[in-house]
């Protein structure tokens, strides 16, 4: 995606001494990121502090992750911010998440409109109480028309939920008669899942140093990059951003095949 360049290196002034814009190639941004937030909880109880402020302080890394992604020109990001399981936690910090989705999306409304963000949402968003779920509807509505960057949150997402949800789209396509045996391909899985239409992610990033891929994108992540960080979520900065599109520059990507050089 386009992006403007003046803006771009204002934003990345002052750079720390390991990384800067020029440690990579602008020409080769990914298109698709996308952000395991872990840490929240950790990084609060370090301090000292109850689990829902490093959720709050969660907020201010993601609105960040946007900005940043919106400057270099990425054309998705996506974010996994409410997974089916995290309906186990407790339903007092399940009822904090809830409000904060909601209350979070109507005050980031007005950057969405300035920086021509498209929402989206990954998951199954019919079943969460009834005000966040009108918020995102909101969202969705409002930012429709947008045509930048394409911002997907994931909420009440389960990857193996989103398989069988395909599969079961698939079988009715298959006894309505709409589709095929033979017409059950790759893409037929693909088109029926809650990333239809966007690109596999390049880069997945996650934060708090965890090495596993918690039920995520798991037909999406086929060949991403991994890039794991040693912080928490809240601690996630444009810099971070930078140093891992950086690494993601230097691997070789063979997609099962051998290296061009
Ligand atoms: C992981 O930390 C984070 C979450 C389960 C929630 C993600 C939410 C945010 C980043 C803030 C709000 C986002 C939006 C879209 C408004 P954790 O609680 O699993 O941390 P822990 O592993 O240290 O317990």
């Amino acid at each position: 995606m386009e992006f403007d360049e003046q803006k771009l290196r204002a934003y990345y002034a002052n750079p720390p001494e390991d990384i800067s814009l020029e440690s990579i190639d602008l020409g080769r941004i990914p298109r698709h990121v996308t952000l395991i937030m872990d840490g929240n909880g950790r990084w609060a109880q370090a301090q000292g502090r109850p689990r829902h402020e490093g959720h709050i302080a969660g907020v201010d890394a993601l609105r960040e992750a946007v900005t940043t992604s919106v400057r270099l020109g990425i054309d998705v990001l996506s974010a996994y911010a409410f997974s089916t399981e995290n309906w186990k936690r407790p339903q007092e910090e399940v009822n904090l998440l809830m409000h904060l989705f909601a209350t979070t999306l109507l005050k980031e409304l007005p950057l969405f409109f300035q920086e021509n963000v498209r929402l989206r949402f990954l998951g199954d968003i019919n079943s969460l109480p009834e005000n966040t779920r009108e918020v995102f509807e909101e969202g969705l509505a409002k930012t429709a028309s947008h045509t930048g960057m394409e911002f997907a949150l994931a909420v009440n997402y389960g990857s193996r939920a989103e398989l069988v949800r395909a599969a079961r789209l698939v079988a009715k396509d298959v006894a309505a008669g709409s589709l095929a045996l033979d017409e059950v391909d790759e893409s037929a899985i693909a088109e029926r899942l809650y990333t239809h239409g966007l690109p596999d992610p390049e880069l997945l990033i996650r934060t708090s140093g965890e090495l596993r891929l918690s039920n995520y994108l798991l037909w999406q992540l086929a060949y991403t990059e991994f890039y794991v960080v040693n912080k928490h979520w809240p601690d996630f900065s444009r810099w971070d951003m930078l140093r891992a599109i950086c690494a993601y520059q230097r691997r070789d990507r063979r997609f099962g095949g051998v290296s061009a050089s």
